[in-house]
């Protein structure tokens, strides 16, 4: 069987996850960008009235729809960002974006979307961020998922810039980084 081009699980998506969980209210409508195996997309099904994943990636709508098939309150879809998402007013908005600063961006194969966020690692954030106000209801959030290699500060910035408050709501260590999850908050 040939192996998916598919972002692994990993520390980030499980202190997403984890997050997403504290996060999560019944009834609720949510999206997962950059759904991968669709792992956070299947959390948020657990209580969401609907849920919405799309990731850039075939392979990954490929195996998210494999592995949700049961769920009938998912809808999947390949989109850049937000360009195939008809829908607005969402609850909650999840995101592990490629957040890795990339020098060589020759690299063409689809997993390389899975971590590469350009030169500086904040060029899909960025673009995410720039759309989030047309899709997240009021009183809605967002939770993303960073590392001090994205320079948080930066991202702090750029929140404040869209006009949106923040929360660093969950933090872990690995390695050579600390992972972090920020709560964007609509209000
Ligand atoms: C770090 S992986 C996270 C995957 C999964 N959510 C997880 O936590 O395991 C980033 C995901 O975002 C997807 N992605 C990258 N650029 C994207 C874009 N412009 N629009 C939608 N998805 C994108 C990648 O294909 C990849 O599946």
């Amino acid at each position: 069987m040939k192996q998916k081009e598919v972002y692994t699980p990993a520390e980030d998506t499980y202190l997403l996850n984890k997050t997403v969980k504290k996060e999560l209210k019944e009834g609720i409508k949510a999206l997962d960008m950059g759904t991968g195996t669709g792992l956070i997309a299947d959390t948020l099904s657990d209580k969401a009235q609907k849920v919405v994943a799309v990731d850039i990636n075939p392979e990954a709508v490929e195996l998210a729809e494999e592995n949700l098939a049961t769920k009938n309150n998912v809808e999947i879809k390949q989109s850049d960002l937000f360009n195939e998402i008809n829908e607005t007013n969402f609850d909650l908005i999840s995101f592990n974006p490629p957040y890795l600063p990339i020098k060589d961006q020759k690299i063409k194969e689809p997993i390389n979307k899975a971590w590469n966020g350009g030169k500086t690692g904040k060029k899909t954030l960025f673009r995410f961020l720039d759309q989030l106000n047309k899709k997240l209801s009021p009183g809605g959030i967002s939770l993303i998922l960073i590392s001090t290699l994205t320079e948080p500060n930066k991202v702090k910035s750029k929140i404040k810039d869209i006009g949106f408050d923040y929360e660093v709501v969950s933090k872990k260590k690995i390695f050579f980084e600390e992972l972090m999850v920020i709560k964007i908050k609509n209000i």
